[in-house]
């Protein structure tokens, strides 16, 4: 569906910000309370990553990845998650082989185009009520006409925390100052992306999680979406 039409049709919150700022569970859980279909968009990088190094695919070469792309059939589902070829993947998307390659994959503007055409046209499915879209350039490329755009942004010693957490919990031994120096490394090249590099949308709000519990973050999101779902009767079922 082409982003020019009315975004009403399909209303789209779109949360940004930088790694382990709390994102993606913050849409996660604004998606299931307002009864919408949640979109990570780093997740279908991921997926594309995936099928590349399955097939053996150099994740420097745009040509090859979008050939990657034109081959596999990809899926979203209302939780999130991204089945290729009918395989549903979740862990497989987290793992380390993939984390290195998938910045390069982010890289080529060609590839971001082909996969945020994909993404953009889960408004037009009829069983799609609204969209909470978490990622980079959510509100600023992929849907720039969202209701509500939002940066969720934390401090780098809080996005380590949780980074570390998520991290032991996969039972990875690793340390506070490692998993710091990733983010600033996946922040560098993040910035690197000019206009798909995260920051705050001028037509947008921000929001420190740095010290929210996940309730508190949600509640702040929902008093900013409510209101605007008030003004559309469309939206109201
Ligand atoms: O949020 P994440 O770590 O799962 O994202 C995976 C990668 O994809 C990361 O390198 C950033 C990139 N990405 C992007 O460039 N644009 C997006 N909208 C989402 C993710």
């Amino acid at each position: 569906m082409p982003i020019e039409e009315p975004s009403w049709n399909c209303p789209v919150v779109a949360l940004d910000g930088p790694s382990a700022s709390g994102k993606s569970t913050l849409a996660r859980a604004l998606a299931k309370a307002l009864g919408w279909f949640y979109l990570g968009s780093g997740d279908w990088y991921r997926a594309l990553t995936w099928a590349a190094l399955r097939k053996g695919v150099n994740p420097s070469s745009p040509q090859a990845l979008l050939d990657t792309f034109s081959s596999i059939q990809v899926l979203g589902h209302p939780d999130g998650s991204v089945d290729v070829d009918g395989r549903i993947l979740d862990a497989e998307l987290r793992a380390p082989q993939i984390d290195q390659a998938v910045c390069d994959v982010a890289d080529h503007g060609v590839v971001r185009e082909a996969l945020n055409s994909r993404m953009r046209e889960f408004r037009s499915a009829p069983e799609v009520k609204g969209i909470v879209a978490d990622g980079r350039d959510a509100g600023s490329v992929i849907f720039p006409d969202a209701c509500l755009k939002v940066f969720i942004d934390a401090g780098v010693d809080a996005r380590a925390s949780r980074r570390l957490a998520q991290v032991e919990a996969a039972g990875v031994d690793t340390t506070i100052a490692d998993v710091r120096r990733a983010l600033e490394e996946r922040d560098s090249r993040d910035a690197a992306r000019g206009a798909s590099a995260p920051r705050p949308s001028s037509d947008g709000k921000v929001l420190d999680n740095s010290n929210l519990t996940v309730e508190e973050a949600t509640g702040r999101l929902l008093s900013w979406v409510r209101p605007l779902l008030k003004e559309d009767p469309t939206t109201l079922s």
